[in-house]
């Protein structure tokens, strides 16, 4: 295989990260996109020349010739789309939430295992230096034995984020605020810590006009016993405020901050000093009056074509992406 062909579906704010990225991979080719939005369409037709266009996603699977489709389309529509792009046997890179419910994300599941594609996950903030720095940490066991835990995502989403697109803030399309902005942190702590046995949670809407949460308190119970907390909201003044893990050892604390797990607020790890040659240079997505969690689409592009191309491994797959799915449920209490 020369190079990986790409198709993005839904080019709203994502999918133009997407198409930017795949754009800037030498082992990537972008060949088709398609949104329901015609207008969204021009202005990358006029921007890739080969590229083609199309309205309706069945027909950009039966026409185009494709190894990857990216659904960057509203939670509502991955089950849908992902099964779809299986049965058409594409490989898919779904956004995260991967689903809105475990059920629909076994149905994604089976459906690539069936048709023998790839079910890939969009899980970026695995590349953040930070987070890079205290998996080696975790994996050498380096803390010890782990206590507790504690996740905070203070954020600010103005209304006019949630009135923006007409997805948004309605229970049936996103899910809620654990899908779209806690999903990213609850991927780590499932991945460091194990699944969440128990949860006792507080949660309500106190600032905007949405169907969903936005503010929640949970305290959290993992599989490896470790205790935690998780606190959430969309209603910070004016800008994100943190969005943080700090990590309580029995031989260590580690604080990842910031405002999207971008820095390291605190080490202290017995005889494990932090390397002092890093860079933290990871950056956020900006989509104008709002900033997104780390835009490391880039390395994630890079790692999956390295992956097809020269059968590696690393990328998150449904069967990794689903467990961050069962923790949201676990939260809610469905
Ligand atoms: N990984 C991240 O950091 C990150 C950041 C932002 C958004 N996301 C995720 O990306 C997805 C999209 O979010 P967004 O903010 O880009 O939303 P958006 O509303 O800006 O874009 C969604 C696009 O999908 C298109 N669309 C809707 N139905 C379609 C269909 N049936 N076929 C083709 N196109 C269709 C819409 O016209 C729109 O252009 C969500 O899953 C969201 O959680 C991830």
């Amino acid at each position: 295989m020369n190079k990986v062909k790409f198709a993005v579906a839904g080019c709203g704010h994502i999918g133009k990260r997407h198409i930017a990225v795949i754009d800037a991979e030498p082992e990537a080719e972008l060949v088709a996109i398609c949104d329901v939005d015609q207008t969204k369409l021009k202005t990358f037709a006029s921007q890739y020349e080969a590229l083609r266009c199309y309205t309706n996603y069945e027909q950009m699977l039966a026409e185009a010739d494709l190894d990857v489709v990216c659904i960057c389309t509203p939670h509502g529509l991955h089950a849908l789309m992902s099964i779809q792009a299986a049965y058409a046997k594409k490989n898919i890179l779904v956004e995260k939430p991967m689903a809105l419910t475990s059920l629909e994300s076994e149905k994604m599941i089976s459906a690539a295992r069936e048709n023998g594609v790839k079910l890939y996950v969009v899980k970026q903030n695995r590349y953040n230096t930070p987070i890079l720095l205290t998996t080696q940490a975790l994996e050498e066991q380096r803390l010890g034995r782990i206590f507790m835990v504690q996740c905070n995502v203070m954020w600010n989403r103005h209304q006019a984020y949630y009135d923006q697109s007409s997805w948004r803030g309605k229970k049936h399309l996103e899910g809620g605020a654990l899908q779209t902005q806690v999903s990213h942190f609850l991927d780590l702590l499932v991945w460091w810590f194990g699944s969440i046995r128990e949860a006792k949670t507080i949660m309500d809407t106190l600032h905007h006009d949405i169907e969903i949460e936005d503010c929640g308190v949970s305290a959290l119970r993992f599989d490896s016993n470790v205790i935690g907390s998780l606190f959430w909201t969309t209603c910070v003044y004016n800008a994100n405020y943190e969005g943080s893990i700090t990590i309580i050892g029995e031989k260590g604390t580690i604080k990842i901050g910031g405002r999207y797990l971008n820095e390291i607020e605190f080490w202290d790890v017995q005889s494990y000093p932090m390397p002092t040659n890093l860079e933290f240079d990871d950056k956020p997505n900006q989509y104008g009056t709002y900033q997104g969690s780390s835009s490391n689409h880039d390395k994630l592009i890079h790692s999956l074509v390295d992956q097809i191309i020269h059968s590696r491994k690393g990328v998150v797959e449904g069967e990794e992406g689903i467990k961050s799915i069962q923790a949201i449920e676990t939260i809610y209490h469905r």
